[in-house]
């Protein structure tokens, strides 16, 4: 493996126009400081860059819709994020936005660069523009029927019915998401980046000299390769953005994903007047930490833009994560269904590594995963209370009773005392091979095998019955559980950093580097340590039922404003036949005395004619719905209600306010016929 000088980390630039949850920190930000500040305690050249990514369409329709400007969009969020990054100990050298006057100054540089190269194609094509709102729209912003299966509700860059992958200019009656208004064509002239091109080159790198990416990441690239590159437009019409640096181009600014990646290198600029050192030389090692919605830029689209300006290095590798959800369901801003930084952060103030920790167990390296807050208490309760801080809690108090805080001498050691230190350097070779292969789920468990080994060594060494006897001996014993406890503060800390500064406090340990892992004299005899208290509490019941409780309305509320509920559970065709719904008429409907909600109605249902009794009495005036056709199930099981027996059910659509509607036929049909 090639020793390099220098390392670049660099981590995807969240969207400021929104906060951000436990899937991003998860997916990139907890793996990418992980793996920073191992580097760190490696004591290697290493700089981690991040920041705001300020630009692309979804942060202007935000700021049309909240009317304000899209400054004031990322300008909120920006601050909001660098701060839930801050607390959470995520620990970039710098965090800094794609507004930022070096990124346009950068951007505009790399692009001219390439433009003048003569690396882009021109074209002059036709795009929808909504009149109304007056702007060309993006694909994604026009809706109209898919050409292919006749879904209505298809986008202009994908029927999301059938699949199939769509310019705007195929659908059939489009329509402005924006304004609504039906877009018109016009032309407009943009720069393509010809990917097709860079194919054998990508083929080259990645399949040939990269096969050791992640497969979930090779394989994406694999299939990207062998479906064959398009040119890829690098301009937007649009007026947010970095301006075009070319003349006659007002209006149209640079595509997103062209000017966010560059985003890495206009932050490391800013950062050291050196930054050339980290784009430049063959020395360094660059590793991009993102999600896996991000692996087609990262690995083919900005490796192209690198590759086409000349005289950047490439990644060495790019170590995406899939996604998480939470509680079995789809993390979803929109939905409102994530837990948010911000908001852990007020509920659970001081508890940052134990999401880290869940986060990290439960990382979603090699498939989606799934975050419960179940899962959350038991790893909190079972693993952090119950084995490290039960561990180091242990170690500190007997020293303090034994020793009166001063750190023992050694005597004699026994087999099992040689094992057990021995076993520490093994655990710190074991962590150092995950984290160079990113996987960091296994190398926090390796790591976290020191607790395991201490508590062991604690229960079956037994001090607290053998300081009866023999204290030289528990000396020992204290003595080596004091050695692994420092240890563990400095294996532990790419995971646990705040967990880490508590223990070195109790330990009065200045810490050291990652290489001094598995030495047996972290502390000498005669130390003095500092009074402790517990690293980590209990987390009870009640307060992760009130997370889930938290999420159930979450969904209600979403429900409510929306009157979209989830899909339910898939049934079979066969279950679905088993419901006979059929269209039937009212023919007599009256209050059903001292209930206020229910209606009795006669209805005729073509087969017979029955009494179903519904809870509908709120909404509708019995008079006036006589004689309506509406649709029922007619072989529900009968039902008393209030003494009445009731013979099926009305099928009502409602609204999230709680508005009924019958389902009826939208014409007069005979009564009985099946609805299916
Ligand atoms: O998916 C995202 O959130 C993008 N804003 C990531 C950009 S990464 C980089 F290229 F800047
Ligand atoms: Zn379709």
């Amino acid at each position: 493996m090639k020793e390099y000088k220098r390392f670049l980390i660099t981590s995807a630039l969240p969207y400021a126009n929104g906060p951000l949850h436990i899937g991003h920190l998860a997916g990139v930000y907890v793996p990418s400081d992980i793996y920073t500040r191992y580097l760190r305690a490696k004591g290697k050249d290493v700089i981690s860059i991040c920041g705001s990514d300020e630009h692309g369409v979804p942060i202007t329709l935000k700021a049309r819709n909240e009317g304000i400007s899209p400054q004031d969009i990322v300008d909120k969020y920006h601050s909001l994020n660098k701060k839930s990054f801050e607390k959470f100990g995520i620990d970039f050298d710098i965090y800094s936005r794609t507004t930022a006057k070096i990124h346009h100054e950068t951007a505009s540089e790399f692009f001219k660069k390439l433009y003048d190269n003569g690396d882009f194609i021109e074209q002059e094509t036709e795009q929808y523009y909504d009149n109304e709102a007056d702007q060309f729209l993006a694909d994604r912003y026009i809706t109209g029927t898919c050409p292919h299966c006749g879904n209505e509700n298809a986008y202009g860059d994908q029927c999301e019915k059938c699949g199939t992958s769509l310019n705007a200019t195929d659908l059939i009656n489009p329509k402005s998401t924006i304004s609504g208004s039906e877009p018109v064509r016009k032309k407009t002239k943009h720069w393509y980046l010809p990917l097709d091109k860079y194919e054998p080159f990508l083929k080259k790198w990645i399949l040939e000299d990269h096969k050791n990416w992640k497969i979930n990441v090779y394989g994406q690239c694999k299939s990207w390769l062998d479906m064959g590159l398009q040119p890829r437009a690098v301009s937007r019409d649009l007026n947010w953005g970095v301006p075009l640096p070319v003349e006659n181009t007002k209006g149209k600014v640079m595509y997103v994903w062209f000017d966010a990646p560059i985003g890495y290198i206009s932050a490391t600029r800013e950062l050291t007047d050196n930054w050339e050192k980290y784009w430049k030389d063959p020395d360094t090692k660059m590793v991009h930490f993102i999600g896996k919605d991000n692996i087609v830029f990262h690995c083919i689209f900005f490796p192209s833009m690198l590759k086409a300006e000349g005289s950047y290095i490439l990644p060495d590798n790019v170590p995406a994560n899939e996604f998480l959800n939470l509680e079995g369901d789809k993390i979803s801003t929109s939905r409102n269904w994530a837990v948010w930084l911000h908001e852990y952060l007020e509920e659970f103030s001081g508890k940052q590594d134990v999401l880290r920790y869940v986060l990290t167990a439960n990382a979603p390296e090699t498939k989606d995963n799934d975050f419960t807050w179940k899962d959350f208490q038991s790893r909190n309760n079972n693993e952090l209370v119950a084995v490290l801080g039960n561990f180091v809690n242990r170690t500190l108090i007997l020293t303090q009773k034994y020793f009166d805080g001063e750190v023992p001498e050694l005597s004699e050691l026994t087999d099992f005392d040689k094992e057990t230190s021995d076993k520490i350097l093994k655990l710190k070779n074991k962590v150092e091979n995950s984290l160079e292969n990113y996987r960091f789920r296994e190398a926090q468990k390796f790591a976290m095998d020191m607790a395991r080994l201490g508590n062991k060594y604690l229960a079956d060494t037994e001090p607290w019955k053998v300081i009866k006897t023999d204290k030289p001996r528990v000396g020992t014993i204290m003595n080596i559980s004091l050695q692994i406890t420092a240890n563990l503060s400095l294996i532990l800390e790419p995971f646990l950093p705040f967990t880490v500064e508590k223990i070195k406090k109790f330990l009065n340990f200045s810490g050291g580097s990652w290489e001094m892992i598995g030495q047996k004299d972290l502390l000498s005899a005669g130390h003095k340590i500092n009074k402790s208290s517990l690293l980590f509490e209990k987390i009870e019941d009640e307060i992760i039922e009130k997370q889930v409780n938290k999420l159930a309305q979450t969904q209600k509320i979403f429900e409510n404003t929306t009157g979209i509920m989830e899909q339910k559970d898939t049934i079979s065709f066969e279950d679905f036949t088993k419901v006979d719904i059929r269209t039937a008429t009212i023919l007599e409907a009256e209050k059903v005395p001292k209930t206020g909600k229910l209606l009795k109605l006669k209805i005729r249902t073509g087969v017979d004619e029955r009494t179903i009794v519904a809870g509908i009495a709120e909404h509708f005036d019995p008079a006036e719905i006589i004689g309506k056709q509406i649709s029922i199930v007619l072989n529900l099981q009968p039902r008393k209600i209030r003494g009445i027996e009731s013979h099926g059910m009305i099928l009502m659509a409602e609204t999230g306010e709680g508005k009924l509607t019958f389902v009826s036929p939208t014409e007069k049909i005979p009564d009985g016929c099946t609805v299916k």
